[in-house]
């Protein structure tokens, strides 16, 4: 099997399905993932607690892995795990829970630190938990930087870097990105000496879209961040790729990131914290949620990236994709040279004050 085709034609036949996808994904079939057995394998799932987090879980407690749901509210969390242990029977002890607020760096480095010393192997991390709007008087976090960069990107580029010892030689890391990854802008100069003067406030966000007071707009930030996500999944798959080619091994992790289109879940409850004129996009989302699919619908790629050992998903040199509906799509960033994406890595590491050999 070879590696998908990426050409611009391809990317906006893509886009424009994606956007049908918005529109038409509760009147298509629903996409189903064949079942497997996870017995023994551990997953964890970020934002575990509500919507697609949750639904996932499930749905991996269902095929009998043991689920941890890495959640920052713990009555939330425990709520979510009785809920998954009345739906599936025999399964008291294979759903845990773990403190982890992903905008906040000193909670991710406790977080992976209770986990090393578990000692426990990690065959799925789903990095999920993810925000589209900047919370009322906090558009920064403890560590500096702009909220939405560090919950939905940041967060979990460190956490990943403190746990890669414990991923099991098979690992995926899967991601839910968003259809907003297409609306993702990058200045095509982008390099670390141009970004320099707007990296705080405002990163990566195009000055244009840097509002008075120095935050960018959350519809901006938000696709930015999901457009990174499936940066972060190509660049880190392309690492392992590297690096096992150096060793004269074969790499058999992999890392995909999907959109779960336009899915009906709390997400749009919390996130009317903007006015319409502020954000246009978020109100629009809100008024259709009748367009939504059902959240099984919107989870059931991101279920079937965790499971499936499709030759298209966990195959030879096949890492690094980005799906809608278990199928593959050309993101925005796949437009990008690899020399760009390598530089948005050289600015996650310096951000997270990390070295990532
Ligand atoms: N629903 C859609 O149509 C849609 C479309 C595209 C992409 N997505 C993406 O799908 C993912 C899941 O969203 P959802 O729709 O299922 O919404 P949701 O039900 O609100 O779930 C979001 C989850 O992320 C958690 N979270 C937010 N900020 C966090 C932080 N700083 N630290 C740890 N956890 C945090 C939330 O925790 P709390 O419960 O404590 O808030 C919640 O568990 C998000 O990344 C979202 O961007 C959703």
């Amino acid at each position: 099997m070879s590696y998908p085709t990426i050409s611009r034609v391809k990317f906006y036949c893509d886009l424009v399905l994606s956007l049908l996808n918005l529109v038409f994904g509760r009147v298509y079939s629903k996409p189903i993932p064949p079942a497997a057995d996870l017995t023994g394998k551990i997953a964890i799932v970020t934002g575990g607690n509500s919507g697609i987090g949750l639904n996932i879980a499930l749905e991996l407690v269902r095929q009998n892995a043991t689920v941890y749901l890495a959640c920052r509210n713990a009555s939330k969390a425990r709520e979510a795990v009785s809920y998954i242990i009345s739906a599936v029977p025999n399964s008291a002890d294979r759903v845990e829970t773990l403190l982890l607020d992903t905008s906040s760096f000193s909670s991710v480095r406790e977080c992976a630190e209770r986990w090393k010393k578990s000692k426990s192997t990690i065959d799925i991390l789903i990095h999920n938990a993810g925000s589209p709007s900047t919370p009322n008087g906090q558009p920064f976090t403890i560590d500096g930087f702009p909220m939405l960069y560090a919950t939905n990107l940041l967060g979990s580029f460190l956490l990943t870097h403190l746990l890669e010892p414990c991923l099991s030689h098979r690992a995926r890391i899967i991601f839910t990105s968003s259809t907003g990854q297409y609306a993702g802008k990058f200045k095509p100069t982008f390099s670390l000496g141009t970004v320099k003067n707007r990296l705080e406030p405002g990163f990566h966000a195009p000055i244009a879209a840097v509002k008075a007071d120095g935050t960018a707009k959350d519809s901006v930030l938000y696709s930015n961040t999901k457009a990174m996500q499936v940066a972060f999944a190509k660049l880190l798959y392309n690492r392992w790729e590297g690096a096992a080619k150096a060793n004269g091994t074969r790499n058999q992790r992999v890392a995909h990131a999907f959109t779960p289109g336009f899915t009906m879940t709390p997400i749009f409850g919390k996130a009317m914290t903007r006015t319409i004129w502020e954000d246009p996009a978020l109100w629009i989302l809100k008024a259709t949620t009748i367009l939504a699919t059902d959240v099984s619908c919107g989870a059931a790629t991101g279920v079937w990236l965790a499971t499936t050992e499709d030759e298209a998903v966990m195959g030879e040199g096949m890492g690094g994709g980005y799906w809608e509906r278990m199928t593959r799509r050309v993101a925005k960033v796949d437009l990008m040279s690899t020399e760009q994406l390598e530089r948005f890595w050289i600015r996650w590491e310096a951000d997270a004050g990390i070295v990532w050999k």
